[in-house]
């Protein structure tokens, strides 16, 4: 708990700030939360404190964990959409920054442009938690390596694949993998891989972490024998318009039966979700390695518990 101290104050924007030690003490932060509130009595740990979440697009895992493990946690919740101040248009980011933290002693924001958090974050006085933007999902991926550390006990040793498109979440995924050591294969299209800037952060990193990272085009190089498999949508929040040329373009990275005989035999698939059952991953593969799926959409509570109740303290 001791190395939790020094991240108080802390926003929780970019995975590449925190290192593997804060990492790993944040999930077993995580897990203890879990113990501790799973089915039992809400904690005190933030009485008294409020977080503000805004949204410029959809959400039902990010809304309803944050708020309820900020009940679980004893603060408050404050739900503001983009109809209601399109962040950035009716007033500045700057100002909207400098009056929610005279309200609030925390902020999640989940919107389009990364760079509209790290501008809000510059003027805010309180911690600011990216809660996705088009560049990352930092949160959900806490929630990944948790459910990878429930299954296998040990995140060390570990060797992920990701299939499909380039996103935010497999940006976010492969960071946390350079940091903490997992090894990694991204496949997606050609044209559609992670963001190039992210990956070349990901990659010094694991110079010095030893993890491996490999981004290829052939989703069969990269199921090889994994522990867990990861895919999200093909079409992204903000790309609806291009969803049929993406259905077309995808098409040959989809998770299914076939796909799944190159992977360990233990194997479990991850999904962020919301899922594109016929699209991404077939209906009857997800159905049947659902549990660690949910068991992933469950732990975004706890993860993000541990990241409030450690930055808000
Ligand atoms: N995985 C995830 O972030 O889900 P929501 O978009 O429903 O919040
Ligand atoms: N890549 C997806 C993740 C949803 C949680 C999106 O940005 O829509």
């Amino acid at each position: 708990m001791g190395i939790l101290k020094n991240l108080k104050g802390k926003n929780f924007i970019n995975l590449e700030d925190f290192t593997k030690d804060e990492l790993l003490g944040l999930l077993d932060f995580a897990a203890k939360l879990k113990k501790k509130t799973k089915g039992k009595k809400n904690l005190d740990i933030l009485k008294n404190k409020n977080l503000v979440m805004y949204f410029s697009k959809p959400s039902l895992r990010t809304r309803l964990s944050f708020e309820i493990g900020m009940k679980k946690l004893g603060g408050e919740t404050s739900v503001i959409k983009q109809d209601e101040i399109i962040l950035g248009k009716r007033e500045s980011i700057e100002d909207t920054a400098r009056v929610i933290s005279k309200y609030a002693d925390g902020v999640t924001i989940r919107t389009f442009a990364h760079n509209d958090v790290e501008l809000f974050a510059k003027y805010s006085s309180i911690p600011v938690v990216n809660a996705l933007t088009d560049l990352s999902h930092p949160c959900q991926i806490m929630a990944d390596l948790l459910t990878l550390k429930e299954t296998f006990n040990t995140l060390k040793g570990l060797k992920i694949a990701y299939v499909g498109d380039g996103n935010n979440v497999v940006n976010s995924l492969m960071t946390a993998c350079s940091i903490l050591g997992i090894d990694i294969s991204v496949a997606t299209p050609l044209g559609y891989e992670p963001d190039k800037n992210v990956s070349d952060i990901a990659k010094k990193i694991a110079q010095k972490s030893g993890s491996h990272i490999e981004i290829l085009q052939d989703p069969i190089e990269a199921a090889k024998g994994v522990n867990a498999f990861y895919t999200d949508v093909w079409t992204s929040m903000g790309q609806e318009a291009e969803y049929e040329k993406r259905k077309e373009i995808f098409k040959n990275y989809q998770i299914n039966e076939e796909l799944m005989k190159h992977t360990n035999k233990n194997a479990i698939i991850l999904h962020c979700l919301p899922a594109h059952k016929g699209e991404e991953i077939t209906k009857d593969v997800f159905e049947k390695y659902q549990k660690a799926i949910f068991d992933e959409a469950e732990n975004r509570m706890y993860a993000q518990m541990a990241i409030l109740a450690t930055i808000m303290k």
